[in-house]
């Protein structure tokens, strides 16, 4: 059975997730109704199941199809599509019968909400871990897995409650991959940060324990405020977002004791769509320069970084596969780049609708992500001292990033290798009196690229 379960879907709904699932190499099955899908031999619990409600009216119709696939599959995370009038209420009433994730048709079709929805509860449905961060006659409440190399199929190979014997953990090294629920993730940092182990080794496995936590609040909180069902909810955005920020700062400390932090993020990574799912990336390699530069401050940088680009969702699915580099930005159509260009602005204004509780500076910073010293960049191509130098170390690891994700794979370069080149062809801008950041950001970037790459 496959990881996606689509139920109730018109031929054009069935051709928008199709353009997901090619995107994102997902298997999916289409159903007509439940009661079909419940008939299929070997059924077993999906990750995501998608429901389709689009011409269904009444809200105890659409109540009742959602409940009968949550009493089926208590832990899959069903995702509704909803008629555009449908009225908060509803949407709401919908959504406490046993739905994670309500999106209006328009959105569903016309922007790439989908594909993020699908990335976090498919893709990353597991996190990768290490036989390192076990240690012997400890306990773990979350259970291990993983993933068998014929079928691809995952399977417990630790249940939760067990205690970790030498034996156990000596088996446990046979294995080459091992995984935890996405969802356990934070019991697992937990496990991590109580048995500290002070080695370089184990600081870099707490490291990337608490980048998995900072990712799963992140993307918690960025359903919240695109759900359609979760207009209002203010308190527990509040109680998110302070949760975010807390995990935030946890990573930075550990952060900025790493050596080579880089090495650490960007093995914890699984962005495939080059949006929003970048930014953790992003923000904690631009907080950790703050940090060494002494440029702003590192945990406004960090928090402005993890929210700049959250409009960038509302791109239409025709920019798939273009926000991966800087040639195909260039190639976004007409509506997308109207979406692109505002981007700054629309993500600060999709959290204050939210009544998010984010600092003047913060703010400012995350409009300020896109202008240039040049007054080149956007939206507002405000002047160059005005620019916030948190918002260009943002920008400038951004540029950084979106070169180092073009060669995953094979010919993968390291990160500061791919770092010193967009730094050098920066600081060759300044000279030639064409300069994307300040001279002040250039000089700082300078001495701190010097200064680490004499520790290495
Ligand atoms: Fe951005």
């Amino acid at each position: 059975m496959s990881d996606l379960i689509c139920i109730g879907f018109d031929e054009e709904g069935k051709k928008r997730v199709k353009t997901a699932c090619d995107f994102l190499l997902i298997d999916q099955e289409f159903y007509k109704g439940s009661d079909v899908l419940f008939e299929t031999e070997g059924l077993a619990q999906p990750r995501c199941v998608l429901i389709s409600a689009v011409n269904i009216e009444k809200k105890e119709d659409i109540v009742n199809k959602v409940q009968v696939i949550r009493q089926v599959f208590p832990e899959t995370f069903i995702v509704l599509i909803a008629e555009k009038k449908i009225k908060p209420e509803d949407a709401k009433f919908v959504k406490k019968s046993g739905c994670n994730y309500v999106i209006l048709e328009p959105d569903f079709l016309y922007t790439t909400r989908l594909e993020y929805i699908l990335l976090q509860v498919v893709c990353a449905a597991y996190v990768p871990v290490k036989v390192s961060d076990f240690k012997p006659n400890t306990t773990v409440d979350f259970s291990v897995y993983t993933i068998m190399t014929l079928n691809k199929k995952i399977l417990p190979v630790i249940q939760a409650g067990t205690v970790l014997s030498d034996a156990r953990l000596a088996k446990l090294s046979t294995v080459s991959e091992l995984y935890v629920k996405r969802n356990q993730v934070d019991m697992y940092t937990d496990y991590v940060t109580k048995n500290k182990d002070l080695s370089a080794k184990g600081l870099a496995n707490r490291c990337r324990a608490e980048f998995q936590s900072v990712a799963l609040a992140h993307a918690n909180l960025v359903f919240l405020l695109t759900d359609q069902a979760e207009a209002g909810s203010f308190d527990q955005g509040k109680i998110l977002l302070e949760n975010c920020q807390n995990l935030a700062k946890n990573l930075l400390e550990t952060l900025t004791m790493l050596p080579d932090p880089w090495e650490v993020l960007s093995q914890s990574t699984f962005g495939m769509i080059g949006g929003t799912e970048r930014s953790i990336m992003i923000a904690a390699m631009a907080a950790v320069a703050s940090f060494n530069t002494m440029l702003g401050s590192p945990e406004e940088t960090m928090l402005a970084g993890l929210f700049c680009d959250l409009a960038l969702l509302e791109l239409s699915p025709k920019s798939l596969g273009k926000l991966d580099s800087a040639e195909g930005r260039l190639q976004l159509k007409d509506e997308d780049i109207a979406v692109f260009k505002n981007h700054p602005v629309t993500s600060l204004n999709r959290m204050l609708e939210n009544k998010m509780q984010i600092s003047d500076s913060v703010k400012n910073i995350i409009v300020c992500t896109h202008e240039q010293a040049d007054k080149k960049g956007f939206p507002k191509h405000i002047m160059p001292d005005k620019i916030p130098p948190e918002s260009a170390l943002i920008l400038f690891h951004e540029m950084v990033d979106l070169e180092f994700r073009m060669k995953l794979g094979a010919e993968r370069e390291s990160y500061p290798v791919v770092r010193k080149r967009v730094f050098d062809r920066e600081d060759a801008m300044i000279r030639a009196k064409t300069a994307r950041f300040s001279g002040v950001v250039i000089e700082k970037l300078r001495k701190m690229i010097a200064e680490q790459s004499a520790g290495q």
